[in-house]
């Protein structure tokens, strides 16, 4: 298991209280939910936490497909919405079980950083076998190169002022700082791509995508690709 899969598998999470949790589910809902292709059948959510808002998700299409690599994360939610007849818990190795083409949306948002490149072009192998011709693929929060703990703060501190929640944020970004998050993302680092890597991973993969503004979610100081399925003479590098 990777050093960062280890961490989300055993964890406590990094919002700073319920409702930047709360406030932060409903942000990535309501984006995803925006970008849904017309007549939207499947989402796959690859990475999706505790995916507090799926539900709103799962109102705008037939079915939506939770992927959680973290087993303890994939309990909780397996748990969540064992009632809910339009999501589904998978693991990744339950993808191979998705039929070739069978997903209009693959979502996967705030995720990229915690993978090293090679999890990251076999992630979009995967979406270019996955996605039907009119699918789309949303890779979301990506950490640009020279962005931070800095901005990550700032924009944080942005998000809290708006949805209200400024006097939790001071004292728990202090708590945060000192955290076994924060040493290990001081010691392993994240991944951080520009839109010039994710274009050139994308097309090796069969995927022709590009930037949109503004990010899915909060955080402005990040940033979204979407990717599409190149057309057919186009084929995936290994
Ligand atoms: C910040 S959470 C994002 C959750 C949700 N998508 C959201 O936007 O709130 C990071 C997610 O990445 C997943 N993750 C971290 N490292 C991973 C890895 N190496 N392979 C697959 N998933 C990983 C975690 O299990 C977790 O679900």
């Amino acid at each position: 298991m990777s050093a960062w899969l280890e961490e989300w598998n055993s964890r406590q999470d990094v919002y700073i209280g319920d409702r930047h949790r709360d406030r932060h589910f409903r942000a990535v809902a309501r984006d995803i939910v925006r970008l849904l292709p017309e007549g939207s059948g499947r989402v796959l959510d690859y990475g999706p936490g505790d995916a507090l808002c799926a539900t709103r998700i799962a109102a705008a299409c037939e079915e939506v497909v939770l992927c959680e690599a973290a087993e303890t994360i994939r309990a909780r939610i397996t748990d969540r919405f064992a009632n809910e007849p339009g999501i589904r818990v998978i693991s990744p190795g339950q993808l191979t079980d998705l039929a070739a083409g069978s997903v209009d949306l693959m979502v996967v948002h705030s995720v990229a950083q915690y993978l090293d490149v090679d999890e990251l072009d076999a992630l979009l192998r995967e979406a270019h076998r996955l996605l039907g011709a009119g699918g789309l693929l949303v890779v979301g929060d990506l950490v640009p190169p020279g962005a931070g703990l800095v901005s990550d703060t700032a924009e944080l501190l942005r998000f809290a002022l708006r949805e209200g929640f400024l006097g939790e944020a001071v004292p728990a970004l202090v708590r945060l700082a000192f955290s076994p998050y924060a040493r290990r993302r001081r010691r392993l680092g994240l991944t951080r791509l520009g839109e010039a890597e994710m274009t050139a991973r994308a097309r090796q993969a069969g995927l022709s995508g590009h930037r949109v503004w503004p990010n899915v979610g909060n955080n402005q100081a990040r940033w979204t690709f979407v990717a599409r399925r190149a057309a057919a003479s186009a084929r995936p590098g290994r």
